[in-house]
């Protein structure tokens, strides 16, 4: 039989369908569910017995076309390149960054920018996180407008010189973020630790790429982690914990968590499958898995991470897909280069790794997800976080748009090898190159429509059928108490 998968917790073998008429199920998906399609003429038919049909992947963690943060690089994949590799990957959804620079007041001028480069550009749907990194009062009161534009998510940093904001700066954003129902996405690292450590490496002369695990040391990390934990509590207000890498901040997270907190937290493949040896490799090889936090020391932490993704403790599991060429000497990972640093100086390295194309793939090919519990952090829960659901992140009639991946069935593929030249982003590397992969998506389909056929034509989706979405706010749990007293503190 057919699977179908419920994110809300059916999970069922029951509806032996064909995929029948998909063409003309847009908007009328519920009648497919419920097996009325004898009635409906198919302009196709896909057989997927015995394959696995899942809502379409969200992936809430993606940079396209933003300026690099510090020092040179420049993203290798706009609105075009990155979302035809999310649609071959089985990604029908990006919400990617709005970047507001520090110099700019407004956060709305950040939106209209970010439109006018992804406006007709997108193979997926999409919507926008605005990264606030001036939190002024023209930013801040331009909330309520955000809302009416249907941006109901912020990204906001506790590291980077051009996009660090000071603890009281952050209070004002969450208070205001309150007001509004809005998310607010933290990156959690300590910018005084990495920017101290970095002195202390350069005193020594320690330039070589590994030195940037060295210079985000997980208490970085997990110190950050507990400060935003205790703003956000402070405030009384939901956040998401960005791409956490290590199992002791995970775990301050989930205590909060079981406190009642409405906080939420994400992870990314960079820390189910690479570690620190990623960085040290001869020459400037391994600047290609330079990110940030970095992926940390080996199994004990990648199994931390999977088992805070089976007990709930992340919410969402998202690509950071932040694209840089290796082998350009002037806007990729090389730009750093110079006869100063004939291998590069790692805090120059553009921070980021590719990965929205191979989220979905290299986390089931690892065999270790119910299958449940993979939908849910690879979809639904970014779509109900976010305020897309049950539009997207669901299968439910009448309600979600018909966007589908559909898997081969269970070892019809084979084990095969992972090669960056079959990937469809603009980046010259996967850090995954060579690796042993189980699954890939067959099709998949957006609003009704086949966009990626691995067995006939393979992308067959067309740039610009992606739409803007306009968010509502996150039905997960928000703030605990109607209203904000100072006197209640
Ligand atoms: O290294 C990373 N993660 N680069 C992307 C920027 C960010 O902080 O998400
Ligand atoms: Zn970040
Ligand atoms: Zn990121
Ligand atoms: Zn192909």
């Amino acid at each position: 039989g057919l699977f179908v998968l419920r994110p809300d917790g059916w999970v069922g073998s029951a509806l032996a369908l064909r995929m029948d008429a998909i063409g003309e199920l847009e908007g009328y998906f519920g009648s497919f569910l419920r097996g009325s399609l004898e009635s409906l003429v198919a302009k196709r038919t896909i057989d997927a017995r015995g394959g696995m049909v899942m809502p379409g992947g969200v992936d809430a963690h993606v940079h396209l076309a933003e300026p690099a943060l510090f020092g040179k690089g420049q993203s290798a994949d706009n609105y075009e390149t990155g979302t035809r590799s999310a649609i071959c990957g089985g990604t029908t959804t990006l919400i990617t960054f709005a970047p507001q620079r520090k110099s700019e007041p407004s956060l709305l001028a950040a939106l209209e920018e970010t439109h006018k480069r992804a406006q007709d550009n997108c193979y997926t749907d999409y919507s926008f996180h605005l990264i606030c990194s001036n939190a002024g009062r023209q930013a801040i009161s331009e909330f309520p407008t955000l809302r009416s534009k249907g941006i109901s998510s912020l990204k906001i940093y506790m590291t980077y010189e051009a996009l660090q904001l000071k603890d009281s700066e952050i209070l004002d954003v969450l208070f205001e973020a309150r007001k509004n129902k809005i998310v607010t996405m933290i990156h959690a690292e300590n910018g005084a630790i990495i920017d101290w450590t970095i002195k202390k490496l350069e005193e020594k002369k320690l330039f070589d790429p590994k030195y940037h695990v060295t210079s985000h040391p997980p208490v970085a990390e997990i110190e950050a982690t507990y400060r935003a934990i205790s703003l956000s509590e402070f405030i009384d207000v939901p956040i998401l914990i960005v791409h956490v890498s290590s199992p002791s901040a995970a775990a301050h997270i989930s205590a909060a968590q079981s406190r009642g907190l409405p906080i939420y937290a994400e992870t990314c493949p960079q820390y189910l499958f690479l570690t620190r040896k990623d960085l040290d490799k001869p020459g400037f090889e391994g600047a290609k898995c330079v990110c940030s936090p970095p992926p940390r020391e080996g199994s004990q932490d990648h199994e931390g991470i999977w088992k805070g993704i089976e007990d709930g403790t992340f919410t969402v599991l998202s690509s950071d897909h932040c694209p840089f060429i290796y082998e350009d000497t002037e806007i990729g990972k090389k730009s750093v280069i110079s006869p100063e640093y004939p291998n590069g100086h790692f805090k120059y390295i553009p921070n980021g790794c590719p990965g929205v194309e191979t989220r979905l793939s290299l986390a089931l090919s690892a065999n270790r997800l119910k299958l449940q519990k993979f939908v849910e952090v690879t979809s639904t829960n970014a779509a109900k976080l976010y305020g897309l659901y049950p539009r997207k992140g669901a299968l439910i009639p009448d309600e979600s748009d018909a966007d589908l991946t559909i898997w081969y069935p269970d070892g019809e593929l084979g084990d095969f090898d992972l090669k960056n030249e079959s990937l469809h982003h603009n980046v010259d590397y996967t850090p995954y190159e060579g690796r042993t992969l189980k699954q890939w998506p067959r099709y998949t389909i957006l609003r009704g429509e086949v966009v990626w056929d691995r067995d006939g034509e393979g992308l067959v989706g067309a740039k610009g059928y992606g739409q803007f979405l306009e968010r509502g706010v996150s039905v997960l749990k928000g703030s605990v108490k109607e209203e904000w007293n100072v006197e209640d503190f």
